[in-house]
């Protein structure tokens, strides 16, 4: 017997030849598009057919017409996606080598830094660039008459608004956002009036890291310290801490790590002395702690910030600070 050519009012065979055709003379995307919609639309023929269908033979017959013409519109498609052969082009010239960019080295020293915090089960914290004097000097226990709020050593905005002098803000800004323990690092830029030349830039970058818990002890700062110069620089790195002051702090160190290069005998890159400075660190000062309502009596702290730019330096030999300013793609493109 003939299969049945007419279902549910349609002429499959008719539609079918009307469909091919159509999809077979588009020679655009536009035009096969348009015969998409035409023949499979949701308003085409095939589709208002059967949505009335009834009977399972004409939904067979329907289906099966359905799938040739999806098929025959997926090779359509494919043949004019295919590129045109070009008689111009010729594909044995070496091609137009396309400049890349990359990550700046401050970015990459940053993200590193990051990870290694991350890793050490602390929580990365962003600040303020733009900061109060209360978060940047008051609740880090600077009185009124400390030098470093001088304007002629800080940006002021206006008497209440100062571009943060260093990420130190940032440990009052988290302890005010969590309850202790608390593990953070904060990353970012400072603002320091300073006449540029090779070794000063008015804006650099520090990273700050604060740790609040039960009995902290200046041994777990060593501890962190090593273990963050080590993972950063490599080897076995040991850390050295000399007396200092800052007001937020109590005792205050300014901390040194062993020369990554030469590894304590003396070398170009750390003046002879097998040491390299590395930043300022302590105990947090009580003082702090009841700024942002801990207990002193319960909880222990410590915090150290060093400045990025010129570890970058010493690690890739960059002797002018300003290079990182300059966009020179010459530079950049070394890291
Ligand atoms: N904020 C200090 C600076 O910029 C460094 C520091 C951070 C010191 C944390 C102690 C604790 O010099």
């Amino acid at each position: 017997m003939e299969k049945p050519s007419t279902v549910a009012a349609v002429d499959v065979q008719a539609l079918e030849r009307a469909a091919l055709g159509a999809i077979d003379a588009a020679d655009s995307p536009d035009a096969l598009d348009a015969a998409r919609v035409r023949y499979l639309g949701r308003r085409s023929e095939l589709k208002q057919a059967l949505r009335g269908v009834r009977d399972r033979e004409s939904g067979m017959a329907l289906n099966t017409l359905r799938t040739r013409l999806e098929a025959a519109l997926d090779a359509k498609q494919a043949e004019l996606d295919r590129p045109r052969a070009d008689p111009t082009f010729d594909p044995t010239l070496p091609g137009v080598e396309l400049a890349r960019g990359s990550l700046h080295p401050l970015t990459q020293l940053r993200r590193r830094i990051e990870d290694v915090f991350i890793g050490m089960g602390y929580e990365i914290f962003d600040g303020r660039e733009v900061d109060t004097v209360y978060y940047n000097f008051e609740a880090l226990n600077t009185p009124e008459a400390h030098p470093s709020r001088d304007p002629q050593d800080t940006f002021y905005i206006d008497g209440n608004t100062v571009l943060r002098t260093h990420t130190s803000p940032s440990q009052i800004r988290a302890m005010e956002a969590h309850e202790p323990p608390v593990y953070v690092a904060s990353l970012g830029r400072v603002y320091r009036r300073d006449t540029i030349d090779a070794t000063h830039t008015p804006v650099f970058h520090q990273v700050e890291a604060l740790a609040v818990d039960r009995s902290i002890t200046l041994a777990d700062l060593r501890g962190t310290m090593q273990a963050f110069a080590t993972a950063i620089f490599g080897g076995r790195r040991e850390i050295r801490m000399r007396t200092s002051f800052f007001p937020f702090t109590e005792p205050s160190v300014e901390f040194d790590m062993t020369c990554y290069v030469c590894d304590g005998p003396g070398c170009a890159v750390c003046k002879y002395s097998g040491w390299i400075e590395m930043g300022g660190a302590g105990e947090v000062d009580p003082a702090v702690l009841e700024a942002v309502g801990y207990d002193p009596a319960e909880w222990q702290g410590f915090a150290w910030g060093l400045g990025i730019d010129r570890i970058a330096s010493e690690r890739h030999g960059v002797p002018d600070l300003r290079l990182y300013w300059e966009n020179d793609i010459r530079f950049l493109s070394q890291f």
